[in-house]
């Protein structure tokens, strides 16, 4: 069978990604780097995808996306819009997004393969913040309204929790919240009369977005999936 069919097969990826892969030189066979995807194996060989033998647990890795407008952030959409982990097809193991963005909504979102480091950074109870970046209708913003979205608004599930909030520009808020209810920020802004026009989420706990480009993604480091951990271990 080819190498790529056979990774695919294995459960690394979809099998157009696992010939990237191999292409890219991440995949060995009995030790040696092989980069033809049609190469011929008979499955008794010993692979490795990335210095792991397949077959093995997946190793927990975690990518930063800049999601761009109009990608869903569910790891699969009904209505068949692209989605954030059609974005990071090339990771090798099933990705899930680390809570979710709006569709209309750009910015820092993480993927990852561990379940448990996904639940936690999305618990209510570790209150990771997440800071924002808001356009918004009926510049410039009042102190008042500034201080009702610090203080906690009420929204139609209850009052916001008290928020980190400030004038970048007339018209451009940054928000850091710690909850995770839906459309939080556009309801919020709304609340206070300035409605939302464009939105983008540039830091999710010790992360920021940086200079990743729309549409771009990476892979962190051991060093800030360490930090990203830890922000969730705290309380
Ligand atoms: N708040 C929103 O309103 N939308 C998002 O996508 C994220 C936070």
């Amino acid at each position: 069978m080819r190498l790529a069919k056979h990774l695919a097969h294995a459960g690394v990826a979809s099998r157009r990604a696992a010939e990237a892969i191999v292409t890219a030189g991440r995949v060995t066979i009995d030790g040696a780097t092989v980069t033809d995807p049609a190469r011929d194996v008979s499955g008794d060989e010993a692979i490795a995808v990335d210095g792991e033998p397949l077959g093995a647990a997946p190793r927990h890795v975690v990518y930063a996306l800049n999601k761009p407008a109009g990608v869903v952030s569910t790891a699969r959409d009904t209505h068949g819009r692209p989605t954030v982990v059609d974005l990071v097809s090339e990771a090798g193991t099933r990705l899930y997004p680390i809570g979710r963005l709006d569709a209309d909504t750009t910015g820092l979102i993480l993927l990852t393969n561990d379940g448990e480091l996904a639940n936690r950074l999305t618990h209510p109870r570790y209150e990771v913040p997440k800071t924002y970046r808001a356009k918004v209708a009926n510049a410039p913003v009042a102190e008042r309204a500034l201080r009702a979205l610090r203080a906690g608004v009420d929204l139609d599930d209850g009052r916001t929790a008290p928020a980190a909030v400030h004038a970048v520009r007339p018209d451009v808020l940054e928000l850091t919240i710690r909850e995770g209810r839906k459309r939080q920020v556009r309801r919020m802004c709304e609340a206070v009369g300035h409605p939302v026009v464009a939105l983008r989420r540039v830091r999710f706990g010790p992360l920021a977005l940086g200079d990743l480009a729309a549409g771009a993604h990476r892979r962190l480091t051991r060093d800030e999936v360490e930090r990203l951990r830890g922000a969730a271990a705290r309380r």
